[in-house]
């Protein structure tokens, strides 16, 4: 069965007292016609020293080939890939979709203000005669740049020129006692570069320079230019019913190309922008039928305690070569900030809007309550912000070279049919640039779908949140090349954010060198970067599978095949959900936090066990179940293994247990524990918000 003699393999594992991990870097031994994985080995997880790692026990030790890979794979026959079609309007889901859905809002406020060649400018129809704005500028942060920024000093708007990115304004008869209008404006304030961002010292940058004779803050010329725009919470499926509009721009006039079989790698958005960013797996990834555990690159002090400017961003590379750079995420926190991480040091792009979300979300002594309440009387939503600011910035630098990078967290996070009003202005705000998009490569798409809700609860539901969309146009000069067929027939495959990270390297690389035109007929090799390949390349990392491109089984698009559901009342359904409460509950104690939280029970009539369909004999279940009090769901995979027929030991096949419906405010007690907060409920609810 395997190629490396048996006994050979049991003496090396023997001796290493290894942790089996599938990684892309180390040795490798080869199973003999396994279709899908490659087996690599680790001692220990990559930031461990091995003597720490021998005592943690946390990972598993493994001492015989048996326990390594338990007798099944010698019986079990590849699992491979079976992709599925998806269809955006299928019946079981059509009942939660609403075209016409739009955010409640009366409007009572208009714009009054705009900020135009650097000037505000204040309409004074209807307005009181002593009615007078203030502007200044917010700046961002060069320490700390995630956390803070800075506030320049109020001034008339008469004499205000704004020298600066964002601009707040406060008007009233005296604004600086009773605001009666606040608001931001945004503009690109064109200006050079700094050398001092990412982990470049102004000798290391100097340096690193030497090779590239390219002029450092400005481009001569315009190179294809990169945008990458994210709409969170956004399934293939949900982008292909609610944008329409945005679609149809970019498939007919940019040949924009759509990946069927996105897998998302992570829960929520911290992991796939992890991996969309760095290339990086920050969370472990479970025992399942594909693989063994996979400890993730980075641990939760290395991903969050510590500031990330070190880490090999594709932003930077291009902004190492003298593209113009712009970053934004319409939410303070943002992606990698969340829950209270400390990102990045230094601005990761020279146009960070981060002094935006910072003040419109500023509490405290300096509260932006007057900014919120304006922003609310105008209906005026955060989308409309960061549209404008990529307008704003796709119109600056003409003629020269432009990387974006746009987070949009608001639209589809909380509500299912959250894009379908936004499509008309991002649609006519697209078309706008065609000519930047002609010598662009755009990405627009999801980090995950829809994790929350009605439709989450379907099976469609589940499978729409594991393929977030992705849509790749590329400038026309490449439209009628072997490009295109490359694109599309990689477009078919399992694909994962580690493989769009490693094709936006791909063309930093090729920016660099100026060899940009090697995509005319792209090269036969695999390109890999972090743990994915190229899809601008005509070969890709194989197999694709969900061990192979780390993709939590929980997750994993490949089809499973279940048998019927047994009796939600059975002995074997109630075993393995309790397995599941009593984990919680351990997670809850190991805390420390038993007393902040409700005891948790089965609400016993409500589970579904179904057991999964594998050729080796194994028994694995999916899991779905109900606790109460908080009415909590949560899905999961556990593999059970029996003695004289019943139950000896239960194991979790998935990293956790997920909770599918919304927990709002439920487990607010422990905040500080990012996984106990769908678990826990606490025992102080919040009555207001119920
Ligand atoms: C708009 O309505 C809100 C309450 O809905 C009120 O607080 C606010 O003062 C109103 N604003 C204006 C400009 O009328
Ligand atoms: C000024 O505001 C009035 C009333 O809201 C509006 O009718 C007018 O078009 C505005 N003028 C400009 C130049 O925006
Ligand atoms: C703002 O500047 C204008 C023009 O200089 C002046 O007429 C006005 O009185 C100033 N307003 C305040 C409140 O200082
Ligand atoms: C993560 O790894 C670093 C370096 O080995 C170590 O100092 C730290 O304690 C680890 N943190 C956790 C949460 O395991
Ligand atoms: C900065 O980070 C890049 C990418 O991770 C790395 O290649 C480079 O060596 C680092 N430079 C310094 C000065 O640390
Ligand atoms: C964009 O490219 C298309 C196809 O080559 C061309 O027809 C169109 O005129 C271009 N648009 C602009 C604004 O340059
Ligand atoms: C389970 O429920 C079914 C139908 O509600 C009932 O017929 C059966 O007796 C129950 N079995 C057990 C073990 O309680």
């Amino acid at each position: 069965m395997l190629q490396v003699k048996p006994s050979l393999l049991i003496l090396f594992l023997i001796a290493l007292g290894v942790f089996v991990v599938f990684d892309v870097d180390e040795e490798t031994i080869r199973l003999e016609g396994n279709q899908w994985s490659t087996l690599r080995m680790y001692r220990s997880p990559p930031w461990q020293s091995e003597e720490k790692a021998a005592v943690d026990r946390r990972a598993p030790k493994v001492k015989t080939l048996n326990e390594a890979f338990p007798q099944k794979l010698e019986r079990s026959i590849p699992l491979g890939c079976q992709l599925r079609k998806m269809d955006p309007w299928d019946k079981s889901i059509l009942y939660w979709n609403d075209p016409n859905w739009k955010p409640k809002c009366d409007k009572n406020q208009t714009q009054i203000t705009e900020l135009k060649y650097r000037r505000l400018i204040l309409n004074k129809t209807g307005l009181a005669t002593d009615y007078f704005c203030e502007g200044r500028c917010l700046l961002t942060a060069q320490q700390k740049t995630d956390w803070n920024f800075e506030k320049a000093p109020w001034q008339n708007i008469t004499t205000f020129r704004a020298d600066c990115d964002v601009v707040e304004v406060r008007c009233g008869s005296d604004p600086s006692k009773e605001i009666e209008y606040n608001f931001l404006h945004t503009q690109i304030f064109e200006r050079k570069d700094t050398p001092t961002y990412a982990n470049h010292t102004s000798s290391s940058f100097a340096a690193s320079h030497q090779d590239t004779k390219l002029p450092v803050t400005t481009s001569d010329r315009q190179r294809p230019n990169i945008y990458v725009i994210v709409f969170d919470s956004t399934s293939t499926s949900e982008f292909v019913r609610s944008m329409s509009r945005t679609l149809y721009l970019m498939k007919e006039q940019h040949q924009a190309v759509t990946f069927q079989h996105m897998n998302k790698v992570g829960i929520n958005s911290r992991p796939n922008a992890w991996t969309l960013m760095f290339g990086k797996q920050i969370y472990e990834l479970g025992k399942n039928p594909y693989t063994e555990e996979i400890f993730p690159d980075l641990n939760d002090t290395m991903s969050c305690d510590s500031t990330i400017d070190g880490e090999d961003f594709w932003m930077h590379r291009f902004r190492d070569i003298g593209y113009h750079t712009m970053m934004l995420d319409d939410w303070a926190t943002g992606t990698i900030n969340w829950p209270n991480c400390e990102g990045f040091q230094r601005p990761p792009a020279k146009h960070y809007m981060k002094p935006f979300q910072r003040r419109n979300e500023e509490k405290g002594s300096d509260a932006a309550d007057a900014l919120r309440n304006t922003i609310k009387d105008m209906c005026h939503e955060t989308y409309e912000d960061t549209m404008l600011y990529l307008d704003q910035f796709m119109s600056a630098y003409r003629g020269q070279s432009e990387i974006a990078f746009l987070w949009n967290n608001n639209l589809a996070h909380d509500y299912a049919n959250g894009l379908y009003h936004a499509d008309d202005k991002i649609y006519r705000m697209l078309m706008n640039h065609e000519e930047r998009l002609n010598n662009s490569f755009v990405f627009i798409m999801g980090d995950h779908g829809m994790r929350f809700g009605g439709i989450r609860r379907t099976d469609v539901g589940e499978l729409e949140d594991n393929n977030p969309f992705l849509m790749v146009s590329v400038p026309v000069q490449f439209r009628e090349s072997d490009l295109m067929k490359v694109l599309r027939r990689n477009s078919k495959k399992l694909m994962t954010h580690y493989d769009t990270y490693a094709s936006i390297m791909h063309l930093a690389q090729l920016a660099r060198t100026d060899g940009i035109n090697e995509l005319l007929d792209p090269r036969p090799e695999v390109f890999s970067a972090g743990h994915g390949s190229s899809y601008f390349c005509r070969a890709m990392n194989e197999p694709r599978d969900c061990a192979t491109l780390r993709i939590p089984y929980e997750f994993c698009l490949c089809e499973k095949k279940f048998e019927k559901s047994i009796p939600a009342n059975s002995s074997d359904s109630t075993e393995m959900a309790n397995f599941a409460v009593s984990n919680f509950q351990r997670m809850i104690d190991e805390q420390k936090v038993t007393k902040k939280c409700q005891k948790l029970s089965l609400k016993q009539s409500d589970t579904v066990v179904k057991r999964l369909i594998l050729a080796d004999g194994r028994e694995v279940y999916s899991l779905k179940l109900t606790v109460l009090p908080s009415e909590g769901i949560f899905s999961g995979y556990v593999e059970v293994e029996r003695e004289g027929g019943k139950i000896s030991t239960i194991s979790m096949m998935s990293k956790r247990f997920e909770r599918i419906n919304s927990y709002g405010e439920q487990g607010d007690c422990v905040k500080k524990f990012e996984d106990l907060r769908p678990v826990c409920y606490c025992v102080d609810q919040k009555k207001s918000s119920s």
